[in-house]
């Protein structure tokens, strides 16, 4: 087909703890799939990090091994922790190999993009008309704010102790993520809500200024700020009225287990890190589902791949520039969805499994390698060429966010 060699791109997994090395097992497999299907290879290295880098090493990751995951392509990353080392005042704990990760590689921007497969509507707890059309990404700050903030430790004072932590955030900080994200609404659906608490915080404040420094960059992009609170209860009320919301580190690790929740399970949410860095093939990044570990499954063929395998769509295409290749797995997934294959945490509580192929974690692997190569490539629900022009639904939505920030006589 080609002249010359076939590219071969070289990816750290990091398995970790927990489901990790189930579904990082899994996700592997499939992109060897896809490189088989689109003509491409893996060179893989492993990196032990989390709970088992402190039992193998002592610290939640070494040094030098952040350094060489610096050194790949693009990192997949499974989930760290577990009841082991789950003593939140311990001075080495697993989640630090994630901070270290994101923090050493400058991996600023967290995408999560949130989609809901028909077939999944039922194992949601909303009311279906409420998930009709939602589709949206958000962009989370990931390097600064509470989670980096220094000082951040308890102190013992005359008066008992006290405990601090820092919420702090420079206006370059602010600025990249920012960028990015409007360049991502640009993309798609052209709608930006801005997050942010600027009736209360200083650096939210700060943060509203920098985005509307840089909204005339972007004419075709129509933003919005909403403040966090009220963000949180429109997610639920009206999620489909969102495109692209940027927002700050904790916020952001918040709304988005909250939106997780549109999906049908967490065990269907994939997310891509990334920073300003460019490899040969594309942007440098790291991939992980945003759920957790779940040591209580870890292990026994029961987990949930997707998220993995979804997170490695998004890889190919923000790493390697293999558009086709993740459109195949995404329009796979879907396909495997449709055809009634389902883990145990997507069959809704309240139905029995009739009808539906319920399956472990090798099961599902299998179902979307087989459908890898049938065409379904582009088929994937968050197609937004799919016309999905704005309702008034939508409009209404973010008249209300225009309301609501009236109110607080904020600009
Ligand atoms: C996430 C997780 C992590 C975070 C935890 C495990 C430290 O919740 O990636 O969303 O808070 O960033
Ligand atoms: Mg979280």
């Amino acid at each position: 087909m080609t002249d010359g060699p076939l590219p071969v791109y070289r990816i750290a997994t990091i398995p970790g703890d927990g489901v990790g090395p189930d579904v990082v097992g899994a996700a592997r497999r499939v992109l060897e799939g896809a490189a088989t299907a689109f003509g491409f290879g893996f060179d893989w290295f492993e990196i032990t990090a989390g709970g088992i880098g402190i039992d193998t090493y002592g610290v939640a990751i070494r040094a030098e091994d952040v350094a060489a995951a610096g050194t790949a392509d693009a990192i997949l990353l499974g989930a760290v922790g577990g009841p082991r080392w789950d003593d939140p005042n311990a001075a080495v704990r697993p989640e630090q190999a994630l901070f270290a990760l994101r923090g050493g590689l400058e991996l600023f921007a967290n995408l999560r993009p949130v989609t809901v497969h028909p077939a999944l509507v039922p194992s949601s707890p909303l009311r279906p008309e409420l998930l009709d059309g939602v589709d949206l990404l958000i962009v989370r700050e990931l390097t600064s704010g509470l989670y980096f903030g220094r000082p951040s430790e308890e102190r013992r004072t005359a008066d008992g102790r006290v405990a601090v932590d820092t919420l702090w955030y420079t206006e370059a900080e602010i600025r990249r993520v920012v960028r990015l994200a409007f360049e991502l609404a640009r993309g798609r659906r052209g709608k930006l809500t801005s997050v942010d608490k600027a009736n209360v915080l200083a650096t939210s404040r700060l943060w509203r200024k920098v985005v509307e420094e840089e909204r005339p960059a972007f004419p075709e992009v129509e933003v919005g700020h909403q403040l966090v609170d009220s963000c949180a209860m429109l997610l639920v009320r009206q999620p489909a009225a969102f495109d692209v919301l940027v927002t700050e580190n904790l916020f952001g690790d918040i709304l988005s287990d909250e939106a997780s929740v549109l999906a049908g399970s967490l065990g269907m949410l994939p997310s891509a890190s990334l920073g300003e860095r460019r490899t040969a093939h594309g942007r440098f990044g790291l991939y992980e589902p945003i759920h957790g570990s779940a040591p209580d499954i870890a292990g026994r063929d029961l987990a949930n791949p997707l998220a993995t395998i979804l997170s490695a769509a998004m890889l190919l295409r923000w790493s390697l520039g293999q558009e086709p290749a993740a459109r195949a797995i995404e329009g796979a997934v879907g396909a495997t969805l449709d055809d009634g294959y389902r883990t145990r945490d997507l069959v809704p509580a309240a139905t029995d499994a009739g009808g539906l192929r319920v399956v472990g974690t090798a099961g599902m692997t299998d179902a979307v390698i087989e459908r890898l190569g049938r065409g379904s490539a582009g088929q994937r629900p968050s197609d937004r060429d799919a016309g999905s022009s704005s309702s008034s639904a939508d409009d209404e939505a973010i008249a209300t966010i225009v309301v609501a920030d009236t109110l607080l006589g904020l600009p």
